[in-house]
């Protein structure tokens, strides 16, 4: 245990900013640290895709970095891929946008840093469902904002209900955040809840922030987009990159889509973060959109097949409860109320060599559960249940 220097993360030393104490030891580093001390593991934990980025993207890197583009971009992004975000982005939501309305980053890691932070501060509360992908809730309280859970469970798909959410609107409540689909439950939600939350929020005159990076990974399902449920971009902040679809998590291109008042302030800022994204990755991002995008459609059909198989084997596993999620690629299934999920992930990997990440990583209101990625070959996912299911049968949870 000792190199896994944990100590690290929950420092009090009085050199860091309290502030940093927001942040908790990440769950997910701890179980992949650990599996990584570890013979045979089986990775049921991964968050990106299983492939590498298409042929044409990787080229496209290489080809500007032979022609030299090796320099800063305008602070907004490259102009060119600006241009490729606005149409693109405009022809798949309906709704016609430009370059203007648009900031390039980081991944959607930094659009998500740069939202939160630009607008969270002391006594301003920020609606969030629970469980949550991992950064929103530290990166509010990191400014003072407030986070109000609202708990979604797997008996119910984990599907936001939008009344609940609007009647925890107060005086105070400054921005709804949305992820559809959800890191880590895989719901998407239907038109009906995001348009009744979108349009809510606008007429109250607070914000909702969208993170759409899964958004083409949606299996069967009407896809709604807040760009598609807005009446304007006033009260919106929709974020995403070209992490999951193209496949290009490590080259961190990912982008913000807000009204041309809400980018010029947050280009300023980003100015003072990173400065611009990676050249030579956002011309990959032309070329990923301007491209060829059939290969899309294969691994939908892919991650679908996967996720069919999945869920077929969690109905087969004692103890636990799924559902069928709608997109990105996992499944949060729930443990017997007051079960430890997080004991249950430590113990599945060391005993079984499966490794998942315990619930409580997302949010306060599931320590009983587990997210289970499908970023993985069916083989895989077979073999991991091969030795899930005996050791679920030999537990005694009541
Ligand atoms: C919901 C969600 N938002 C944002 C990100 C980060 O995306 P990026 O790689 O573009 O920074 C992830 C990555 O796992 C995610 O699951």
């Amino acid at each position: 245990m000792s190199r896994l220097d944990f100590d690290f993360y929950e420092s009090e030393d009085p050199v860091w900013n309290p502030a940093l104490l927001t942040i908790p030891v990440p769950g997910i580093r701890k179980m992949v640290n650990l599996a990584s001390t570890m013979d045979d593991v089986i990775h049921l934990s991964i968050g990106q895709p299983d492939a590498p980025a298409p042929p044409h993207v990787i080229q496209a890197t290489v080809d500007a970095l032979e022609a030299g583009q090796t320099g800063y971009t305008m602070d907004a992004g490259l102009p060119e891929l600006l241009e490729a975000l606005a149409e693109y982005n405009g022809e798949r939501y309906g709704r016609a946008i430009s370059p203007e309305n648009i900031l390039v980053t980081t991944g959607a890691t930094e659009a998500i840093y740069l939202a939160l932070t630009a607008v969270s501060a002391p006594g301003r509360e920020f609606i969030v469902p629970d469980p949550a992908f991992m950064l929103y809730a530290p990166l509010i309280r990191m400014n003072g904002g407030e986070v109000r859970y609202i708990p979604t469970r797997a008996e119910n798909n984990h599907q936001l209900d939008p009344q609940e959410v609007i009647d925890a609107i107060d005086t105070n409540t400054h921005a709804i955040i949305l992820n559809s689909p959800s890191n880590p439950t895989g719901t998407v939600y239907p038109r009906e809840t995001v348009e009744m939350i979108v349009q809510e929020a606008a007429y109250r005159g607070i914000y909702v922030i969208s993170d759409e990076v899964y958004d083409h990974l949606v299996y069967d399902r009407d896809y709604a987009g807040v760009l598609s449920c807005c009446s304007d971009l006033d009260h919106v902040m929709i974020i995403s990159s070209f992490s999951k679809t193209f496949s290009m998590a490590g080259m961190r291109i990912g982008w913000l889509i807000a009204s041309q008042g809400a980018i010029r302030k947050l280009r300023r800022y980003h100015m003072f973060t990173t400065t611009v994204a990676n050249t030579p990755c956002q011309w990959a991002g032309v070329a990923a959109l301007r491209g060829d995008r059939s290969f899309i459609r294969d691994i939908i059909s892919t991650y679908k097949a996967r996720r069919d198989r999945l869920v077929q084997l969690v109905e087969q596993t004692p103890f636990l409860e799924g559902y069928v999620p709608d997109g990105a690629f996992y499944l949060f299934p729930a443990l017997p109320e007051g079960v430890n999920g997080n004991n249950v992930a430590l113990r599945l990997l060391r005993e079984t060599g499966v490794c998942t990440i315990a619930g409580d990583t997302f949010g306060e209101s599931c320590r009983n559960a587990l997210r289970i990625s499908y970023a993985t070959s069916i083989d895989q996912i077979e073999r991991a249940f091969e030795r899930i299911i005996p050791w679920m049968e030999k537990q005694d949870f009541g």
